[in-house]
């Protein structure tokens, strides 16, 4: 810990563990530092970071106008998987936001990140750890596969819990309006916000967040479908991976992947993204297909992200 504080203290880039997925961190404030997690992940400048802070009344101090319903959500979901887009201050540097004039803000539930936002007097812009595209980390392993040559060290706190990104929930006109699904759920949020405008619609012109079409995908070509049998069939002349949720039987002649063989959603997120890499290292697998789950609770993440790893 002393020597990741020391390393982001001296500009350097290191990754750390949340709840969701690993993140490329380093330090919000200098944007020189900023540039160069852009670089490491190869992501495009027009892509903004989300701002990682170790408490709501340091959030606070980036965020200006903040909405009262917002203040609810941090209340009720922080330290958790909810980044909230807020009208920024001028002290977080523009290229931290892409040029817009709101950040990105999140407090990660993870004891060691904590403690580390604790330790340092700057928040971290932490991106996932991944090259841009690619499927998220969710292990400090999946950092080091792919990235151990641009950072200065990992800090390995364990395999994600959760497993998929942060929800991300804006204010616009009144309204609460959710940018991207994710580790929290909407029914968890309409308890607290009430009604949310949903749009998470693709674009390749993100003002809008994780928006990009293709996103979180695997090398190899993904298929999805909510009819599983018939994707097996059309594709059975290739080396299929099947990945799947819940009480199904699949031919053993497949891999076969089952997400969560009792159907616990929280399960099947936290193995997504392990699963989906897993695959793609194997050498005797050419194909992957994938059951859409049942559009519900995580179910509705989980979807989204099968949707842009898939073959378009
Ligand atoms: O769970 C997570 O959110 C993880 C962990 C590391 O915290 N981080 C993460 O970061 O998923 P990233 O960079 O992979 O995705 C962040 C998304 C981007 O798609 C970006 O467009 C959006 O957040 N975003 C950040 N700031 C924004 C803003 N001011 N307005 C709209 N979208 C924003
Ligand atoms: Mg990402």
């Amino acid at each position: 810990m002393a020597e990741a504080a020391s390393f982001l203290l001296n500009e350097e880039l290191v990754a750390i563990p949340t709840e969701t997925v690993y993140g490329l961190a380093g330090n919000a404030l200098n944007a020189a530092v900023v540039l160069k997690i852009f670089e490491a992940k190869e992501r495009p400048s027009f892509d903004p970071l989300i701002v990682h802070i170790p408490s709501k009344e340091v959030a606070l101090l980036y965020a200006k106008d903040v909405p009262p319903v917002a203040l609810m959500l941090m209340e009720a979901f922080w330290p958790g998987p909810l980044t909230l887009v807020l009208k920024k201050k001028s002290i977080i540097p523009d290229v931290v936001t892409s040029g817009l004039d709101t950040v990105g803000l999140r407090m990660p539930n993870h004891p060691m990140t904590l403690a580390l936002l604790n330790t340092i007097d700057f928040p971290l812009a932490a991106p996932s750890a991944n090259p841009f595209g690619y499927i998220s980390p969710t292990t400090a392993q999946h950092v080091v596969d792919q990235l151990h040559s641009k950072i200065a060290m990992v800090l390995d706190g364990g395999a994600c819990t959760v497993g998929v990104e942060s929800t991300i929930v804006g204010f616009e006109n009144g309204e609460t309006v959710i940018y991207r699904l994710g580790g929290l759920t909407l029914e968890d949020i309409r308890k607290v916000a009430g009604d949310v405008v949903v749009c998470v619609n693709s674009s390749s012109d993100p003002k809008a967040p994780g928006m990009l079409k293709s996103h979180y995908a695997p090398s190899k070509p993904l298929y999805i479908s909510n009819d599983l049998n018939s994707l097996i069939k059309i594709n059975e002349n290739y080396r299929l991976a099947v990945i799947c949720f819940g009480n199904v039987k699949i031919n053993e002649q497949h891999a076969v992947y089952n997400l969560s063989v009792k159907s616990d959603f929280k399960e099947a997120a936290s193995n997504l993204f392990s699963f989906l890499r897993a695959i793609d290292q194997r050498n005797d697998i050419d194909v992957i297909v994938a059951a859409l789950l049942p559009e519900a609770n995580l179910g509705y993440a989980i979807n989204d992200r099968l949707w842009r790893a898939a073959v378009k």
